[in-house]
This record gives structure tokens, C-alpha cells and sequence, in this order.
């Protein structure tokens, strides 16, 4: 008689886990009984790492070109970091970058090596990229986009999205899924910090051309991408939304409970933030969060909404958090953290 084999939680290797969104994704995999296998940076804060993660310092995204290894060494340990996993999760990425050469070096190079490196590791599970809605491009007013549709980016760093997307659409003998956030918010999240900084003083501020978003809280952004990690049905790309499109006064109202007091909205018109732009010239701009090339390409836009109809309907996803509640624990976390 064969002795039954004792149960090996099934593994993931995960990128990005020391970001904002890659520590919720981590969060939930531990949760849900995965071991997880990080990607780390030598220099990566690991504060968010939660117990049970297993580190490995292992470079994703060396200079060179896009789709070729810099040395054997480099595809051997990219193989390894890999090896016996049930799933990769590829959340690294750059959101922020001063040029298309360095958000493609982050985003496609990176996805590139991985997905050779789950081929030559024999990846029998699941490969995940998380993407963004802004490798589809934007929307229009009442019109969110579809996983349908052709994707059609308008900055540099949905460009290199666009990109990684591609390059997980080619074909690899393992099952392939993407995700794609709109914008982000929650604990942990930076780039939301100034609107609850200005509402603390009664303001939140329209940005440029902006009227339309989806938004959805990083931890259900985490959930759904475990479970296209996790369900063998999952298959090409899904928009993740929590079913609702959101204006600047929603915004408004959202921070302003999360505060307790009423938040008006002022607006900071597209031309203003060009010639803006133009004043403090292009070299400055292009590290100014409102003012750099790719930024004011986003703003530019009227509605930037995506529809994550399939996520729910197919694989049953629903998002625990609306913007409401969502911002009570995001400014309770912040407040928690000493960031306010
Ligand atoms: N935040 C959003 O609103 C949003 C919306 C849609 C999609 N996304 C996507 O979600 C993912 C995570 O974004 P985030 O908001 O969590 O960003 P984040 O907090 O800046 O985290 C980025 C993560 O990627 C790692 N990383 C960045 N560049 C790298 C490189 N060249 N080599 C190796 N690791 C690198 C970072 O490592 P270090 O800790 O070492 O810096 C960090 O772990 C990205 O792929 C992004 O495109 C984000």
C-alpha cells in the first residue's frame, strides 16, 4: 500500500509583492493557504511582506533589450524563482517613469523574461499579469470600455502595458489571464494620499479634463487576482470594477464622509496644467506628478471607466468595498500610519 502523501499547499510566485497592490495579493494568498515565493529588489522595502513569504532577491527587469536574456545566469535564476509554482503572479511594474524606454524596460522587458522563464520551468498552473485599463485607453462619458475592445493607449505607460499584453497573448503552453485595474485606492495606496490631504482643509480639486472614472479598492483588486490565479476558467483579460462609474463629486462626497465634513471641488483646467507644463520646462515637468507628459496625456481625457461585467458574471467576483466604505478604512489606515 502506497503511504497517501502529505498535502503540499499549492505555490505562487509573485512580483511586486513589496508594492502597494503586490502586498494585498500577497495578503490574500497567504490567507487562502498559498505559499508564496516573492520577487524582491535588493533595495525593496519589505515592511508589507506579510509572515510565511518567502524572499528571493531576483532581478525582473535588468537593462537590455526587451525580449532577449542578458546572460544565461540571469535566465537560470529567473527559471528557478519559477520552478514548482501553481501560479505566477506578475504584479511588478513601474506606474511612475520618466520615459517610454523605462516604463517598457519595467513593464514589457519584465514580462517578457517571466513568461519565458514559467515555459522553461515547465509552468503547469497559471500565468496573471496585472496590466491597467490604461493599456485599453480610455473611455467615454457613459461608456466604459469592454475587454472586446482594441486596446488603444494614449501614454507611454500604457503603451508598455499594451505591450506586456501582447507578449501574454502570444501563445505558451500554460494557461494565461490579465488583469486590468482602472485606478487604485487603499491602504497602503500613495497616489490617492494628496486628495485626502486636501479634504482634510475642505477641498478635493478636478484635474484637467477628467469628468468620468472607475476606481476600485487595491484589496478586491488583490481577491480577483488570486482568483484568476486560482480558477482554471479564467482565460484572457478582465477589468476589475467595483460596478460602479464614479464622478469628482462622488469623489468629493466619498472623502468628505470619510472626514466628516463637507469637501468642495475646485477645478484645475487641462490648458492651465500645459502651459504650466511649458513654464517649468519639459526636463522639471517631467517629475512633477501633475505635470509630467505622460500625466497631462491621462488627464486630457474625459473618462477613464472599464466595465468588469465579466470578472462577476463568469468567475462570480464581487467587490467587498465601494468608494464609500473604501475611504473610511483608507483615511482610517493613513491616520493609523502617521501619513495624516
Ligand atoms: N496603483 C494603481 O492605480 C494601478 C492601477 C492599475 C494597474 N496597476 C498595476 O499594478 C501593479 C502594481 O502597482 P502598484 O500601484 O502596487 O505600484 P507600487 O506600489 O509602485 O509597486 C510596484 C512594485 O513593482 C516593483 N517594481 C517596480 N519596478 C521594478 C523593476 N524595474 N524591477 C523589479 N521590481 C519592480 C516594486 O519593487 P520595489 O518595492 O523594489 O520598488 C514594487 O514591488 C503594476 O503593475 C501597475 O501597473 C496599478
Amino acid at each position: 500500500m502506497t503511504e497517501p502523501q502529505p498535502f503540499r499547499a499549492p505555490l505562487a510566485a509573485l512580483t511586486g509583492a513589496t508594492g502597494f497592490l503586490g502586498s494585498h495579493i500577497a495578503d490574500v494568498l497567504i490567507a487562502q493557504g498559498w505559499r508564496v515565493r516573492a520577487a524582491v529588489r535588493p533595495t525593496s522595502d519589505r515592511s508589507w511582506l506579510p509572515n510565511g513569504v518567502t524572499v528571493v532577491e531576483v532581478p525582473i527587469a535588468p537593462e537590455g533589450d526587451i525580449d532577449a536574456w542578458t546572460s544565461p545566469e540571469e535566465r537560470r535564476t529567473l527559471t528557478d524563482f519559477v520552478r514548482g509554482a501553481s501560479a505566477v503572479i506578475h504584479c511588478a511594474g513601474a506606474v511612475r517613469a520618466e520615459s517610454l524606454g523605462e516604463y517598457r524596460r519595467a513593464n514589457t522587458a519584465s514580462t517578457w523574461r517571466l513568461l519565458n522563464a514559467a515555459r522553461d520551468a515547465r509552468l503547469r498552473g497559471s500565468f496573471v499579469l496585472i496590466s491597467s485599463l490604461a493599456a485599453a485607453g480610455p473611455s467615454a462619458i457613459d461608456r466604459p470600455r469592454l475587454e472586446t475592445g482594441p486596446r488603444r493607449p494614449v501614454t507611454d505607460y500604457g503603451r508598455s502595458k499594451a505591450e506586456a499584453e501582447a507578449l501574454v497573448e502570444q501563445g505558451w503552453p500554460f494557461r494565461t489571464a490579465i488583469l486590468r485595474p482602472p485606478a487604485l485606492y487603499g491602504p497602503r495606496d500613495e497616489a490617492f494620499l494628496p486628495l485626502f490631504k486636501a479634504a482634510r482643509r475642505g477641498l478635493t480639486i478636478r484635474i484637467g479634463n477628467l469628468r468620468e472614472v472607475s476606481l476600485v479598492d487595491g484589496r478586491d483588486a488583490a481577491e480577483a487576482a488570486v482568483l484568476l490565479a486560482a480558477d482554471d476558467r479564467a482565460r484572457g483579460i478582465y477589468f476589475v470594477d467595483d460596478g460602479a462609474d464614479y464622478d469628482f463629486a462622488d469623489l468629493a462626497e466619498a472623502v468628505g464622509e470619510a472626514w466628516n465634513r463637507k469637501v468642495r471641488t475646485l477645478s484645475l483646467p487641462q490648458p492651465l496644467l500645459e502651459i504650466a507644463a511649458k513654464l517649468v520646462g519639459r526636463r522639471r515637468a517631467s517629475r512633477l506628478p501633475l505635470l509630467a507628459a505622460d500625466r497631462l496625456r491621462d488627464t486630457a481625457q474625459e473618462a477613464w471607466t472599464c466595465d468588469g461585467s465579466r470578472l462577476r458574471d463568469q468567475l462570480g467576483f464581487e467587490a467587498e468595498h465601494d468608494l464609500f466604505s473604501g475611504f473610511i478604512d483608507t483615511l482610517a489606515w493613513y491616520r493609523r500610519e502617521g501619513w495624516l
